[in-house]
């Protein structure tokens, strides 16, 4: 009997739930930040790592746009994108949907093409020499105006082949998804799929507004749908995915403990639950040490991990051919595993 850690590490696997702008680790912060020249209020590796200590998805948010501003040219977003997909090629994902911030980098005056350009190159690359694929989802961040949004999309328009849906980040308590009604309605009716972050910190009432006014396809988190029932057997009857983060849910304080996580539960409740990595760089992992993290901290099984595995291909955008493929690669993975 091999491990369940060889088993995470090697399992052919899809991560649904990551921030590219959330994958720039210390180093190439450092890096890019000299080659830009733009001072950061870090001397070293050492006190960036130090300033990750969050009480709550603000404090995190503030680093995280702080962060993000070492990013100007083509070439950044390039590199950026370029070390995640080396990274995860290592950790045996086969497919990624990666999640970007336009607004994080439109707002400082770095334009939509030079962001698009630059993360688009990498990924043809990962899938030309990593066999790496993917999907690109657009986020509006929420804590700005329903109008910033709507100019978002349109920015998004020359690029309409190369995105595949629309997601909702950032601030989430007071900023319910009615706030994006509109533009959601607007985005899904140009073709684009919909995802929303709910009920991360936010209420179940959010998680019930994204799936009725927004229409979305998957939940981004969704811990709090678990205090309402009704909401957990409506979401489990429709199959659903939910991209569930465990460090990242640590790291924000949305569960005070791992051991406390409710992965198990969500599973047992019959949710699509995934796991993913959210934004490894400040939350201590990709999404193999996600998976050791809660499998350890709940005691899960090669078989829950299995499970979730599988999970992670049946909630992808992948096409049904695609989706059969991956899913046929974990059935073989696990069959040749004792
Ligand atoms: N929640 C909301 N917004 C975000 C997150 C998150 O976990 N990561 C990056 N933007
Ligand atoms: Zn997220």
């Amino acid at each position: 009997m091999q491990s369940l850690k060889a088993f995470v590490e090697s399992v052919p696997k899809a991560e649904l739930h990551l921030h590219i702008e959330g994958s720039l680790e210390p180093e190439l912060m450092m890096r890019l930040a000299g080659r830009n020249g733009i001072e950061l209020p870090y001397r070293s590796v050492e006190q960036i790592k130090k300033a990750y200590n969050f009480s709550n998805l603000q404090d995190f948010l503030d680093i995280y746009y702080q962060g993000m501003s070492v990013l100007r040219t083509e070439q950044d977003f390039y590199d950026l994108t370029w070390a995640y997909l080396e990274k995860v090629k290592s950790q045996n994902v086969t497919h990624v949907e990666i999640f970007f911030d336009p607004q994080g980098h439109t707002e400082r005056g770095v334009s939509f093409g030079t962001v698009m350009a630059g993360i688009t190159k990498a990924l043809d690359d990962s899938a030309a020499r990593l066999s790496v694929s993917h999907r690109l989802i657009m986020c509006f961040l929420r804590h700005l105006s329903e109008e910033a949004a709507f100019e978002t999309l349109e920015h998004a328009m020359p690029y309409r082949d190369r995105i595949v849906g629309v997601g909702l980040d950032s601030s989430e308590v007071g900023h319910p998804p009615s706030k994006f009604e509109r533009v959601f309605e607007k985005a899904r009716s140009l073709g684009f799929r919909a995802v929303a972050h709910a009920g991360e910190e936010g209420p179940p009432e959010y998680v019930r507004e994204a799936l009725d006014l927004l229409k979305i396809e998957r939940i981004d988190h969704g811990n709090r749908a678990m205090e309402d029932g009704e909401l957990v057997a409506r979401i489990a009857a429709s199959q659903m995915a939910l991209t569930v983060c465990p460090l990242s849910n640590f790291r924000l304080c949305v569960v005070d403990d791992l051991s406390r996580h409710p992965l198990p539960e969500m599973m047992a409740a019959g949710l699509r639950a995934t796991v993913n990595s959210d934004d490894p760089s400040y939350f201590g992992g990709y999404v193999n040490e996600n998976f050791l993290a809660v499998a350890e901290a709940r005691d899960l099984s090669i078989s829950d991990i299995k499970t979730l595995v599988l999970n992670s291909y049946l909630g992808s955008f992948l096409s049904d051919h695609d989706k059969a493929e991956g899913l046929a690669k974990v059935e073989s993975f696990a069959a040749s595993f004792d």
